[in-house]
């Protein structure tokens, strides 16, 4: 691994590898869960030991790094290590075992990670018993993944530039596979937070869409993980783009070439705990028949999940849609999809405050939920001007403000 000068917070190429192993590890492991507010008093206790300085606040910020990252990573998060960027750009391990099944599902025996930030994709295709090259050009970040990768047979990781990565062409290309998964962040911006500064465009990302395009072109099973917000129009002609939500926040659109495309086109997969994902696909679209006035309404409000709505498959819900696109449908019985919610319509009503807090005040309800979609309404605003002087009223409602044929509504409901 090449030595180099990057540093993120208090961690730097030489530190990183001394937090893996001998003393430096056994340090690190000795912190546990340690509480921020007694930071200062370890620390200092630490030094008085006789631990270096400098891997002493190194040890620390891995240690509130590693408890930060136990949302993602649960119990492994133990025995990670993590940049700043690097675990908020980590994908999810639920979703990076998905990742490894399109490749395992095509044939693939190796798979090149190019811009592998801490490996969380790279240990998911090795778990999955793939040999991986993970590169990334940034070097604290390699050497976290290689601490990450350790222990995983057939694994290498080597910090150079992506695009100085030989990949193989034509046949010899048949069972490799390019995984990118380019920063969505531009290094040497910094936020205000002091962290790089996140940006959206396809334009933006680093490594560019065109590389990724390039490396697809030359090796057909590629895969790149993009934020939700890429574009239907950038996807290419024989490409499946999927939008994959976890626990209802829709997280990453991952473009698939080649053998590693299921469906064509525009797919979404709703993921969550202990249930298969439900994927749809534009095969799934049906007639659209939307909805003309709050006359249409039946009494089941259906909600797609947000995956659903970003990749453009609202017309794949049962009834009629509310308005095109927004992801509310009406129908005559609650659903069992299980990309959607259902709600019971208790009331609904034209988009006119003093209409909805007459019917609160009549309905003896005190505290409203207020969900929005396809409004401009602010709903933490909304839900103050309908309450205000209901206080005291002990009822609960939930409300959806959305839109008919353009025209505000807003709908009383209940969780089916
Ligand atoms: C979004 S992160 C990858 C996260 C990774 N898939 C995971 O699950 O942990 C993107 C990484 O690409 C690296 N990167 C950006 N441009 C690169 C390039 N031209 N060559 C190699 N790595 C690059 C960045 O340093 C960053 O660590």
């Amino acid at each position: 691994m090449r030595e180099g000068s990057g540093t993120i917070g208090h961690v730097d190429v030489a530190l990183v590898e001394s937090l893996t192993s001998g003393s430096g590890r056994a340090l690190l492991d000795s912190l546990g869960d340690y509480a921020d507010q007694e930071a200062l008093a370890l620390s200092t206790r630490l030094r008085a030991q006789g631990h270096d300085p400098g891997l002493v606040t190194a040890a620390l910020a891995q240690a509130r790094l590693r408890a930060r990252a136990a949302e993602k990573f649960g119990s492994a998060a133990a025995t990670l290590l993590f940049t700043a960027d690097g675990l908020e750009q980590a994908t999810r391990p639920e979703l990076a075992d998905r990742h490894a099944e399109r490749f395992v599902g095509a044939g693939i025996d190796l798979v090149h990670d190019l811009g592998c930030g801490i490996g969380s994709d790279a240990r998911a295709f090795a778990a999955a018993g793939m040999s991986v090259d993970a590169v990334d050009a940034d070097p604290v970040t390699a050497a976290v993944a290689a601490a990450n990768l350790r222990e995983r047979p057939g694994t290498t990781v080597r910090c150079l530039p992506a695009q100085e990565v030989a990949l193989p062409a034509g046949e010899a290309a048949r069972h490799t596979g390019v995984w990118a998964d380019p920063a969505r962040r531009v290094s040497g911006v910094r936020a205000v937070d002091g962290r790089a500064r996140r940006v959206f465009s396809l334009q933006a990302i680093e490594p560019s869409w065109e590389q990724v395009c390039r490396w697809a072109a030359q090796v057909p099973a590629t895969g790149a993980k993009l934020s939700p917000a890429f574009p239907h129009g950038a996807l290419p002609s024989g490409a499946e783009a999927q939008w994959t939500s976890w626990r209802a926040e829709v997280l990453e659109c991952v473009v698939w070439w080649g053998p590693l495309v299921q469906t064509p086109g525009r797919t979404a997969a709703v993921c969550r705990p202990g249930s298969p994902p439900a994927v749809v696909t534009e095969a799934d679209l049906r007639p659209a028949q939307p909805v003309e006035s709050l006359d249409d309404l039946g009494p089941w409000l259906l909600e797609a999940d947000r995956a659903i709505v970003r990749a453009g498959l609202t017309g794949a819900l049962p009834g009629r849609e509310l308005s095109p696109g927004i992801g509310y449908a009406t129908d005559g019985a609650a659903s069992t999809l299980p990309w959607l919610r259902s709600y019971a319509v208790i009331e609904a009503m034209p988009l006119r405050p003093k209409v909805i807090r007459s019917w609160l005040r009549s309905h003896e309800v005190g505290r409203v939920t207020v969900k929005k979609r396809g409004s401009a309404v602010d709903p933490e605003r909304l839900r103050r001007e309908v309450t205000a002087g209901l206080a005291r009223l002990e009822g609960e409602a939930t409300l959806v403000v959305t839109t008919i044929a353009g025209t505000g509504i807003a709908l009383v409901v209940e969780a089916g």
